[in-house]
Formats: structure tokens, sequence, C-alpha cells
């Protein structure tokens, strides 16, 4: 996500922030700002790429030997100066950069409010800055103060704080969201990623969740929030600055891949409510009214997220028994839409700058229906247009197939589906709670399917010299088979087509033969025996099978190769089904000698129709 540099020494720390940030640009920013501690602290933030930092910070005196930076990609507020980190308290006397989501961020600005405090911008990180002025007028310590407010806050962070009063000493803090301390000859550098810091530093401490660290440039110590002494020893990266990005992987890609576990953590962070058994999204809070009484939901969106919305077809149907139509956001103005003040038309899009999707949105408000989004970008002219939304918090994705993104937007369907069925009564208490709580354990499960992922890559080197392959599933898993098939196009360039198993004998078994694989989605879900059948007719034309399946399926008489996967919930099984195909289309590219990250043709973010 966000990016974070910091710098205690000798040296003018500006430039070497400044160099940390252009290092931190690939993960995706929309905003930037550094502090520098001299007499006072002086803070620069500007919109855009660094190099608009850097254009504003000629004009400053930024002189001094600590400082702290911050590339933004945002999550709570938009893109903007006032957005941008680093954040001061009322007085100005401290300034902060933070990583993460505060989870009690709204309850913490009400009661700063409510004591005086003056917030200047909308960001959840703001509350840390205050909670941390209110201590050190108790005439607390800095450490101390820090580690005070952080009892305060419920959420994620990696943040770094820097004050007006004590000179050279940096306080870092890490719960859920990365930070690495780079030592230095009598200088420390802190950063949210390894890559910031690589080009200085391969001697590195990196800090754990719930420590602390006070950085001078005499050394560092470390503390945990309970406020017991830690030692730690320093490590020795062997990275170089292009693997230091991708944190030791080979490709963003795989990268993403194995990233999904948090991603799903973050999509769901503060929305399910288990005590209650009730989903939270604060996002379509204001148009609650609105959504109870809706009569159809209209879902667009392009690719991925296309196949993300036909899961969410049957998602919102069988948790809120609400009509669901998905439409291709390419598709959609060249129809005669029939739209009420009763139908809501969501977009999913992971940029939110998606043309075709934009244009269906206009054209849905053009004709007064309620406008949803599912985006990932804050920001992104979709999440500016669309009247409410639930963001997807899964960071930006570099790789140009889309991975954790289509990933998390099922996440948050599984959220809306709840979300509606309880608003509009139609879901019982029992199946809220079991959903909410099967969704709950999804990052463990993910988890394990990533343990396990060499299965996948001997199966796809096997398999490496194929020339086509049939993708199929039923029911919730007909759109995962678009979307595995969709993936191996993509970045290995074989010939995939993703059926839903029914259409089978309508028309692509007469491809089949030994030379022409399937993939088949079959979790033993209500729809297993139906899989197997499809399958018997798969072998008896001698097409060779790999099965996609949950631990202790009755399947190995029909396939050739099988990948075991953990069973969840039928309407939560594609979330899982998903990783696989990804791996599998990821280690094929690799087998073929192909890069991943950048597939021929195709460009992230498809702007124009
Ligand atoms: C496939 C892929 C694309 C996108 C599509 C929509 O791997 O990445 O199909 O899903 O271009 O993009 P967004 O989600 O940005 O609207």
């Amino acid at each position: 996500m966000c990016g974070i540099i910091g710098y205690v020494g000798s040296k003018q720390a500006t430039p070497i922030l400044l160099k940390g940030l252009k290092a931190l640009e690939y993960r995706g920013y929309d905003s930037s700002g550094l502090t520098v501690q001299s007499d006072r602290l002086v803070t620069v933030r500007a919109v855009g790429e660094v190099s608009e930092l850097v254009e504003r910070v000629q004009h400053v005196r930024t002189q001094g030997t600590a400082g702290i930076a911050h590339t933004r990609w945002a999550t709570h507020g938009i893109p903007s100066v006032e957005n941008a980190h680093p954040h001061a308290d009322c007085a100005g006397g401290i300034s902060v950069v933070h990583n993460g989501i505060i989870e009690n961020h709204i309850e913490l600005r009400e009661e700063l409010i409510a004591r005086g405090h003056v917030f200047a911008s909308e960001t959840d990180s703001e509350v840390i800055a205050h909670l941390i002025e209110e201590r050190l007028s108790d005439c607390r310590p800095l450490f101390a103060a820090v580690r005070e407010s952080l009892a305060r806050v419920r959420g994620t962070y990696g943040l770094v704080v820097i004050s007006k009063e004590i000179p050279q000493t940096l306080i870092a803090a890490r719960m859920g969201s990365p930070l690495v301390i780079g030592v230095g000859d009598g200088e420390y550098f802190i950063a949210s990623d390894p890559s910031a810091i690589i080009e200085q530093t391969k001697d590195v401490i990196f800090l754990d969740d719930g420590e602390l660290a006070a950085v001078t440039s005499e050394g560092v110590s470390l503390m945990s929030l309970d406020a017991q002494e830690i030692q730690k020893e320093t490590q020795q990266l062997d990275w170089d600055i292009e693997t230091a990005t991708k944190e030791g992987n080979p490709h963003f890609m795989l990268k993403e891949i194995l990233e999904q576990p948090q991603v799903i953590e973050n999509s769901c962070r503060g929305r399910i409510d288990l005590i209650e058994g009730r989903a939270v999204l604060g996002g379509l809070k204001e148009v609650e009214d609105r959504l109870r009484e809706i009569d159809r939901v209209v879902i667009v969106g392009c690719g991925s997220a296309y196949y993300a919305g036909l899961v969410g077809e049957y998602l919102i149907e069988d948790l809120a028994g609400i009509p669901v139509e998905v439409e291709l956001g390419s598709e959609y103005r060249y129809r005669k839409p029939i739209i009420t003040e009763r139908t809501v038309v969501l977009a999913i899009s992971q940029s939110g700058e998606t043309a075709d999707t934009l244009e269906a949105i206009r054209e849905a408000k053009r004709k007064n229906a309620l406008t949803l989004g599912i985006i990932n970008t804050v920001g992104s002219s979709i999440a500016r247009e669309t009247d409410a939304g639930v963001y997807c918090h899964a960071g930006p994705e570099i790789g140009v197939a889309s991975t954790k993104a289509f990933v998390s937007q099922l996440a948050v369907l599984s959220l809306v589906g709840v979300y509606l069925g309880q608003l509009r009564g139609s879901l019982s208490d029992r199946n809220a709670g079991a959903t909410l709580a099967a969704l709950y354990e999804l990052p463990d499960q993910v988890q394990e399917i990533l343990n396990d992922r060499n299965l996948v890559t001997q199966t796809a080197k096997k398999y490496s010299s194929i020339e086509n392959c049939l993708y199929l599933g039923r029911s919730f898993h007909a759109p995962i088979a678009y979307e595995g098939a969709l993936k191996l196009k993509e970045v290995s360039y074989v010939h995939a087509e993703g059926y839903s198993s029914g259409e089978m004998k309508h028309g692509p078994i007469a491809l089949i033969d030994q030379g022409f694989p399937s993939i088949v989605l079959c979790p033993e879900d209500s729809v297993f025996e139906k899989n197997c059948s499809n399958m018997q007719e798969l072998r008896a034309r001698r097409g060779p099978l790999i099965g996609i399946t949950t631990k202790g399926a009755q399947i190995d008489h029909l396939v050739d190769a099988r990948i075991d996967i953990p069973k969840t919930i039928e309407c939560l099984q594609p979330i899982l089904s998903t990783i696989p195909l990804q791996l599998f289309a990821y280690e094929m590219a690799i087998a073929r000698k192909l890069n991943p990250d950048k597939p021929r043709n195709l460009a992230k973010s498809v702007t124009v129709e």
C-alpha cells in the first residue's frame, strides 16, 4: 500500500527521503509528503507523482538531518494535499506518517474533537497525531506518549513519528503493516519496504507486530507495546533493488497471489461483527433507505471484474434474495437498458478508471438509478461518480493480470450479500452468522493453499507444452472457470476456454481428445455429482483431466491430477478455488519462459473504449 521512509544521521535528510520515495513509487501512489526537523518541523506535501513533491521542496527551506516521508495510496479520504502524509497535531509539535487502517478512527476523532482538537484531513491516520499530542501535553516522554496512544487504537499500523522538541529522534511502531530499520554508519533509516533503503544499507532490523523503536543517530532501542525491552540482531539482506520491490519474489504477480490472505483480511477488516452476526458496511449507510426499496441489482464490469460480478449474482441472489443481472461494461450502453429508480447499478473495478464501466455508470445515473461501486482505487473516477460504495482495500495491484483485486472483489461481494440480506430481512441470523464466520476463516484457508503450492508448480510443469485448455465449473464455479481461463490466456498465451460444465455437451466437447486437457472445478458441494458425470464424459473422449477439489473428495478414478483445497461453505468456495488457478497460470508462464508481469498487448487499466 502506502510507502514510508525515515532518516536520522549527519547528512541532509531531504535528498535521502526523496530518493527513498522515488524507490517506493512502484507501489502506486496518489500523493506524497515529507517532514524535516530543523528549529521547527517543516512539512511539504503534494498531490501526484513524487516529482511534484520534488518541485515543491525546491521552494521551501528543508534543512535538517532527521526526517520522515510518505507516498500515499488513498484508503480514507480522497487524494489531496490535506490528506497526504505527514500529519501534524494541532500545535504542529509532532508529525506522523502511517500505513494501515485505524478501524476505530471515527469514534476517536469524535472524542478528540469534543476535547477541542481540530482536524485538518479526512484521514484515519490523523487521530494518531492528536492522541500523541494529548499525552505530550501531560508531560509524557515521546516514546511513552506514542506507546500509550497506540493502546487506544484498533487496527493496523506501520508508523513513524518525529517531534519538534526531541531532536534527532524517530519513533517507529508496527502492527500488521511492515517496517524495517536500516543500520548505517552513524545513520539509521526506517522504511515500510526494504526497496526504499537497499541502496543505502543492507544491514537491517525487521520490526515485528507489537514492537516500537526509538531510533537516533547513535542507535536503536526496541520495546514491546507493554513496555518490555527487546533485543534484536541485525540481519544482512542479499537483495538487489529489483528483488526488494517484489519483497523477494521473482514477479509482482506471484507477490500479489501470495499476499491474498492479508488482502482478504484487509477487505473484511472492521466489516465483520461476529458478536452481533452483522456485516458492517459504513460506505452504504447513507443510501440504506433506498437500498431497502430496490427491486433489482445490475452489476457492471469488464474482464475479471465482470467475472467477479457473475459470482456476485449467485451470492446476492442466494444471500439477499434480490434479482441480479450482470452486464459487460463494454456492451451496456449499446443496449437500451431498462432502469428504474428502484434499480441499483453496481460497478466493480480495480482501477476505478475503466472507460466502459465508467460510461455504464453515467448511463445509469442519467436514468436515475442508485449507483454503487466496489472499487479498489480510492478517489478514482468511478468511486467519485457513484452514489456510495465499498472499497476493496486490496492495495495497489501492479501485476497486469488481476489476482488479489479479484479475490478482494469476491470477499466484498459476500459482505454486500449478507448486508443486503440483513437490511431487507431476507437472510436469517443463522445464515448471516455462518457466512460471516466462514469469511473470517478464509485467510487461513488461503494460506493453507499457498503453503501447498508445490503441487500446482509440478502440475504446471507437466502440462507446460499444451496449446489448449478447457476450464469447467458449475453454479458458483462457472465464473471461476471463466476467470481461470482468462488468467491462463493472459500470462501464458495458451488458448483457454471457460465454460459452465452444463454447456460442455452443447459444443466444446467436440474439441476434446488426448491433446486437449480440461481443468474441472469440482469441490464437494451440491453439484459435485453432476460435475463427476461431466468428468466421466470427458474421460470417455480420452481428454486429460485436472480436478480442483476439496480434500477427501472421491475423484481419483476420474482425473490425471488433482489439486486439493480446504472446504468452506458453498457460496465462499469460489474464493478458495480461484487461488490454484492463479498459481497454475503463473507457473505455466514461468515454465514457458514468459514474464507474467508483462503480458504482451495488455494494459493494466483500459481507459479508452
Ligand atoms: C484480467 C484483468 C482485466 C481487468 C479489467 C477491468 O486479469 O486484469 O480483465 O479485470 O480490465 O479492470 P478494472 O477492474 O480496473 O476495471
